[in-house]
């Protein structure tokens, strides 16, 4: 059964404009224009008059399951793709990530059973590369020829994630050659580990400290290591959850010279502020997450790159945490809090209430950097990320006249609680499709796990 989508406004990164969607029965577009007609009289026609036609939104920062400071992620690959899909985004990028002495091999097949038969749209993945051997360096091109060549490192969490200098710069040849591209949480580490150390000495362990452990400086300066470093190694860059201009500044500079290195943000660091950090009664845990909430100053920043065009991608860092169970560990002491905050579900809405509605951005710039651009960096763009034919039809009708608020007796991810909630929301999904499959119905969710698959990519280059 084909799906035709009538006479609504589709978005694209060049423009708005009025035209029917056609897509066969193999869930892939294949017109889009004036007037069309069914192919068949089996085929489904949907009226989208006075709504949004989107591409379905893809986030390229996710963390569904995450073993993490002694807990789980709360949204399985279920949850997390449902959540996902009630609010605009069809595929979504999650970050494998092991445990040191574990091959990426092991870890990734570990990733792609927990996302077999519970995901409910499409996904990939992104490998981390946590420790420095010769099995993980052997294991490199094997992960690329099996579909992911995009890995990730970090500058922080000491003991744990994190690469000394000597092992990030060895991973970064060993990615380059064999086409890939690295993302990078960059915080300079040490830092963080030394600030955290000096308040807990000073009896310090609430929540309105995490974030001085992180000062922008610490981003600033990791962001500019690594872009030089990559540099050296011939690797393209994708700095992640970018922050505070120190760290946007760091990679305009790069820009200039011609580095191929991107900017990801995330919705949270447009919102939210650092002064959550101070709230009574714990209830800043529910914004530890790394790096930290910033100041306003940094807010506008990331908005105006956004509008300009040098903040590449917006994604969630959607690392959801149960407040009343899974926070708590770190009630005495705000180095043992999960760090992360959920997302994936708010992200577009929030974006359309809070930037498109105020002015602050386009719809095409919506469309850039939570559709085409993810799509086109992550080598997916022959797929995903458009409106136009020969693409997978994930579409989102959203309706922009719809009024409502966040809240978390409405959301589907598992968390126990919403990071907006009572805040307003302008529009939202009605009816969302992956590869031409109806998931969400009349803005409820009607998907079916396991119909998500694994979207292989090639290399970037050779
Ligand atoms: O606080 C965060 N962001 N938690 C998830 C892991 C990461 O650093 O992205
Ligand atoms: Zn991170
Ligand atoms: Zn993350």
């Amino acid at each position: 059964m084909g799906l035709l989508i009538r006479g609504g406004d589709v978005v694209t990164t060049e423009g708005v404009f009025r035209a029917d969607v056609y897509a066969d029965d193999d869930g892939i577009i294949r017109q889009v224009g004036r007037d069309l007609e069914p192919a068949s009289s089996s085929d489904r026609v949907v009226d989208a008059g006075g709504q949004l036609v989107l591409p379905g939104a893809i986030d390229p920062h996710t963390h569904v399951a995450l073993p993490f400071m002694g807990t789980v992620s709360c949204d399985d690959w279920f949850d997390a793709t449902a959540a996902g899909c009630v609010g605009g985004t069809t595929t979504i990028f999650d970050f494998v990530i092991g445990s040191r002495g574990e091959r990426p091999l092991e870890t990734l097949e570990a990733w792609m059973a927990k996302a077999e038969g519970k995901a409910v749209s499409d996904y990939a993945y992104h490998m981390a590369v946590i420790e420095w051997n010769d099995d993980v360096e052997r294991e490199i091109p094997e992960v690329v020829a099996r579909g992911i060549p995009s890995f990730k490192a970090f500058t922080a969490y000491k003991g744990a994630l994190m690469l000394e200098d000597e092992e990030l710069f060895k991973a970064m040849r060993a990615i380059a050659a064999a086409g890939g591209i690295l993302t990078i949480h960059a915080v300079n580490g040490a830092v963080l580990n030394a600030l955290a150390e000096a308040f807990a000495a000073e009896g310090r362990l609430g929540t309105d400290v995490h974030h001085l452990c992180q000062p922008p400086e610490s981003e600033g300066e990791a962001t500019h290591r690594a872009i030089r470093l990559a540099g050296l190694a011939g690797l393209p860059l994708y700095v992640v959850h970018v922050t505070c201009d120190a760290a946007l500044k760091e990679i305009q500079e790069a820009n200039k010279r011609g580095q191929e290195v991107y900017c990801e943000t995330c919705i949270q660091y447009l919102l939210l502020d650092d002064s959550l950090y101070s709230l009574p009664d714990f209830e800043g845990a529910k914004y530890v997450a790394s790096p930290p909430l910033r100041k306003p100053s940094d807010q506008e920043a990331l908005w105006q790159g956004i509008a300009r065009r040098t903040v590449h991608t917006l994604g969630t860092d959607h690392a959801p945490f149960h407040f009343e169970t899974q926070k708590v560990m770190g009630k005495d002491d705000f180095r043992k809090i999960p760090n992360g905050m959920p997302g994936v579900e708010e992200r577009l809405s929030l974006l359309y209430t809070y930037g498109v509605e105020t002015g602050r951005i386009t719809l095409p710039q919506l469309v850039e950097v939570c559709c085409t651009a993810p799509a086109r960096i992550f080598g997916i763009d022959d797929r995903k990320g458009a409106i136009r034919p020969g693409a997978d039809a994930d579409i989102v009708l959203y309706d922009p006249h719809w009024e409502g608020t966040f809240s978390v007796k409405t959301q589907r991810s598992t968390t126990d609680y919403n990071c907006y909630e009572g805040w307003k929301r302008k529009g939202r999904p009605t009816q969302v499709f992956v590869r031409g499959r109806q998931v969400v119905r009349d803005s409820a969710f009607c998907g079916e796990p396991g119909f998500g698959r694994h979207l292989a990519r090639k290399p970037r280059r050779r």
